[in-house]
């Protein structure tokens, strides 16, 4: 037995069947992956968009050793200097009135924290309202509003019963979408019943899709009407990865409350929601809490990656060079293929249900590539490398896909050739 066979045994009699993965990795730097027998994969996932300056950034590395050489445990009874550090590094990066944080240890955790403070803000106004195809996590209160598979959810019910969802911009108007929500209104669900809105600005798990430009400037303002808190979820699309340091900036709006976790501390474990000190005045004493929310050394390991992407002009790298990558994959594969997203967060949907995603995925990794698929049938393959991918690391995973999808497109057209050719012969 070999040694990825002897591991992946292990795998299965120590994990649950729902985190069953083919490779065991022992190693990352920067843009490759190792698994244990020293094989190097080229890494277009960043683990889901949580190695925004690759793995194991030196300057990452060297701010997380030095912090465990100061302060490791989180203290969340007193003040960590560092959590202090990092709020205000945000403050620089965030728009104003964005200027009061709470840490917490992930997205999901995230989300929770955000549906408890839209609750504790808007009195008297229990639902919630996101967008059918949305993730915002998995536990109980997010999982709730979160609709990109129905696996998710299957077995959990009753989850939080008063949300309600509307179709996200994709294949409609958004004016259709503002149809459904005056629908709603009037139907199932007063405004006025309503603490938040929960919207992904690029919507992420359900396919990798951007809204059309009026989308959120006009939820902005439904929600300015009715005086309903928007929740922007940045968990992926922020810190940069889509070329701008946070996705709803594309759209000259802000929310009253943004979530981020993911790529901020370069995989170790943070996440957060940030609102006007005006609303987070409603998280009173004892209202909510972590116990290992911002930890020192994921705060630190933050710190260092924001650095990093401001030092080396990351965000304005990913708006260039996301567009180049899609440019070049549209030259040559637009008939067959929808290429879509923005800065680093690429979609690339079949266009015939010939070209099997799952099928390129596979052929990919054999090839040292990987990629991961996205959209309720896995039918997107997303592309999220590292912000600082250099650019012949870029351009070999891309000439790998690119041959793939050659490759891909001549098998489907020859078996569409061979059906025929039988349907005449016969
Ligand atoms: C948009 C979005 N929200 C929330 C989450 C949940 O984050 P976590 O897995 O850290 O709980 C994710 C994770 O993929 C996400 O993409």
């Amino acid at each position: 037995m070999s040694l990825k066979e002897g591991y992946l045994l292990k795998t299965v009699e120590f994990f649950p069947p729902s985190s069953a993965h083919e490779l065991v990795i022992d190693k990352g730097e920067g843009s490759y992956l190792y698994d244990i027998e020293g094989r190097r994969y080229i890494d277009f996932a960043s683990g889901i968009a949580i190695a925004p300056v690759g793995h194991c950034h030196p300057r990452v590395v060297s701010a997380i050793t030095e912090q465990t050489q100061k302060l490791i445990s989180s203290l969340n009874f007193l003040w960590p200097k560092v959590k202090i550090d990092l709020a205000e590094k945000l403050m620089s990066i965030l728009p104003k009135p964005l200027s009061n944080i709470f840490f917490c240890n992930s997205g999901t955790e995230a989300i929770e924290g955000a549906m408890k403070l839209a609750r504790k803000a808007k009195p008297n106004r229990p639902n919630f309202i996101a967008f059918n195809g949305g993730f915002h996590g998995r536990t109980f209160g997010a999982l709730s509003i979160t609709s990109s598979k129905a696996s998710y959810r299957a077995d959990y019910f009753p989850l939080l019963p008063q949300t309600f969802f509307i179709d996200y911009p994709h294949k409609i108007s958004t004016d259709e979408v503002l149809e459904q929500f005056e629908k709603l209104f009037e139907t199932a669900c007063p405004p006025s019943s309503v603490a938040g809105i929960f919207v992904e600005s690029l919507l992420g798990e359900g396919g990798y899709i951007v809204p059309p430009a009026d989308f959120l400037p006009k939820l902005r303002q439904l929600c300015d009407r009715w005086e309903i808190l928007l929740v922007i979820d940045e968990i992926q699309s922020g810190i940069g990865r889509t070329g701008k340091w946070f996705a709803f900036e594309h759209y000259d709006i802000v929310p009253d409350i943004l979530t981020f976790a993911k790529g901020i501390a370069s995989g170790m474990p943070l996440g957060g929601f940030a609102a006007s000190p005006e609303l987070m005045k409603h998280l009173n004493a004892g209202s909510h809490g972590s116990t290992f929310g911002g930890n020192p050394i994921a705060c630190a390991s933050a710190l260092a990656t924001i650095k990093v992407i401001e030092q080396e002009a990351l965000v304005e790298r990913v708006a260039y060079t996301g567009q180049r990558i899609k440019d070049r994959l549209k030259g040559r594969f637009e008939n067959y293929l929808d290429i879509r997203g923005q800065g680093f967060m690429i979609g690339i949907e079949p266009k015939t249900p010939d070209l099997s995603v799952k099928a390129i995925l596979a052929r990919a990794q054999i090839k040292g590539l990987i990629a991961l698929s996205c959209g309720a049938h896995g039918q997107t393959l997303r592309l999220m490398p590292a912000l600082n991918i250099p650019d012949e690391v870029l351009n070999e995973g891309l000439a790998i896909l690119e041959q793939i999808f050659d490759y891909e497109i001549l098998v489907a057209a020859e078996c569409k050739r061979s059906k025929y050719q039988e349907a005449i012969d016969s």
